[in-house]
């Protein structure tokens, strides 16, 4: 094959593109990436999820210092020194987008960095930053382009006053005030980050509840422990206004019902109302790839478009804008075009709040079941009650095992507790293949751990909790 001739192009290398890349070349194909950003990774591994985690550990050990340490009998009087824990979060990104060039290299990928085009089926133009042209053929084209910060109407994201997750992940001082529009996932770990360091943290929220989509109980339990954190919550409530005033901002907000209207005062505002599929300058109206009414690819279940050869994964198109679930596609993806049998379970697609403490999630939640009409049980055990939470002074939280009433199959898995987003690893492999509460409550769980609550939930689940 020619230099710029490929069986595979993909633009963007998030965790969907770069995943499908190195698949597809394990099956042999010879691959491209086309990456505008200058390092691979996408928003995940520069300024999401990787960033974001960086800074979520580092300012749950200060807090843990500040508040924490006294209870175990260690006296320590910590200061924060914000620019060397920027440069760990830095440095935990370079570590992570240097991998994925390794990676590149490892499996014979050629990566192309500039602005990819689709011009034409099987062409996209790679327009570099000096404006040079280069013309790919490739027999398909995947759109791995994932999603951008949707906007406040009416607000201008400076970063300065007013910012994004970027700019939340990389402020030089410690505001005093933070008003958090959105009581997403972006909102609360991030705000969680800055009610550590020292912020006055206030979240306003549309709904008349925290994280839309999870299970209400858990939901509602996390709120109240956030609260008791210090972060203020103001829900059921729309941001209508952002005026500069001062060195800072006022905020104007109304009920989302409509009625009086009240100004905050605030430093910095956070805007995270959630995300929008980038698709911008990909030429797909000049090709006919078409979009939703919320701007996603639409695709069918091999992930092509309406034009042959051309695929989509991952946030530009329907479901959860989840890292794992793009990269979960990618594999799929590459699989099915060399003709092997790729497949999604997007019934068992985890989910993960960072917090302190940690919220995770599998299957069903109470509500869904309810709407579909599931007769199902609840187990629930509570951390209080698992000896490893006391030892570790980290008992907020508990576990609740939803199970078909007459089959026992676990449907849900949700958890609000200490590392609860390595604890629903166990939870979905037992659901990938079809496991009962009782197969989860018979399987002997290391004592002491934290996945004891588990067992003990899916022992309640059967009215034989051993702890309680
Ligand atoms: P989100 O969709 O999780 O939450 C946005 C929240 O803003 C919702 O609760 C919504 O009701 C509220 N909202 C919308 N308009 C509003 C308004 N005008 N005033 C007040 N509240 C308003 O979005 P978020 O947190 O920005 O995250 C974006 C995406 O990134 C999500 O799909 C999320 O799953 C993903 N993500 C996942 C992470 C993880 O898995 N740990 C971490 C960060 C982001």
């Amino acid at each position: 094959m020619a230099e710029n001739k490929f069986d595979l192009t993909i633009i963007g290398t998030g965790p969907g593109g770069y995943v499908c890349a190195i698949r597809a070349s394990q099956l042999g194909m010879k691959v491209a990436v086309v990456e505008k950003r200058g390092t691979h990774g996408g928003t995940c591994l520069n300024v999401g999820c990787i960033p974001s985690k960086a800074l979520l550990h580092a300012s749950e050990l200060f807090d843990e210092a500040n508040h924490g340490f006294e209870s175990f009998g260690i006296k320590v009087s910590p200061e924060l020194d914000l620019p060397t824990m920027m440069k760990h979060k830095t440095d935990t990104v370079k570590g992570n987008v240097t991998g994925i060039d390794y990676l590149f290299k490892k499996n014979k990928i050629t990566s192309f960095l500039g602005t990819g085009k689709i011009s034409g089926a099987g062409k996209v133009v790679v327009t570099d930053e000096k404006g040079a042209e280069t013309e790919i053929e490739s027999k398909s084209i995947v759109i791995a382009t994932g999603s951008d910060v949707a906007g406040i109407p009416g607000v201008d994201i400076d970063e300065k006053m007013v910012l994004s997750s970027t700019g939340a992940l990389d402020l030089k001082k410690v505001p005093k005030k933070m008003v958090v529009v959105g009581a997403g996932v972006i909102g609360l770990e991030l705000g969680s980050v800055w009610r550590r360091l020292g912020t006055e943290v206030t979240v306003v929220e549309y709904l008349d509840r925290i994280l839309p989509g999870m299970d209400d109980e858990i939901a509602k339990n996390f709120q109240r422990i956030l609260k008791k954190q210090g972060i203020e919550f103001k829900l059921a409530s729309k941001v209508t206004g952002v005026e500069k005033a001062g060195n800072g901002a006022e905020v104007t907000i109304e009920p989302a019902k409509g009625g009086d209207s009240e100004t905050i005062k605030t430093d910095v505002v956070l805007a995270a109302i959630g995300r929008t599929p980038y698709t911008e300058g990909l030429g797909l109206e000049d090709v006919g790839v078409k979009k939703d009414n919320r701007g996603r690819i639409t695709v069918n279940e091999q992930y092509e478009t309406s034009v042959k050869g051309i695929y989509a994964i991952g946030d530009v198109i329907e479901g959860p804008m989840l890292a794992h679930k793009a990269e979960e596609e990618g594999v799929a993806l590459a699989e099915m075009i060399s003709g092997q049998a790729g497949h999604v379970n997007y019934n068992i697609i985890p989910s993960v709040v960072y917090t302190y403490p940690e919220i995770a999630a599998v299957g069903k939640t109470e509500e869904q079941l309810k709407e579909e009409g599931t007769a199902y049980v609840t187990g629930k055990f509570p951390f209080t009650a698992n000896g490893r939470a006391k030892a570790n002074r980290q008992t907020d939280g508990f576990v609740k095992v939803l199970a078909d009433k007459t089959t026992d199959r676990v449907l849900g898995v949700h958890i609000v507790g200490p590392m609860a987003g390595e604890m629903i690893g166990e939870a979905a492999v037992l659901m990938e293949f079809g496991g009962s509460a009782e197969d989860l409550a018979r399987t002997c769980h290391a004592h002491p751990t934290l996945t004891e609550a588990i067992k003990e939930a899916a022992l309640d689940a059967g009215k034989r909790v051993i702890h309680m």
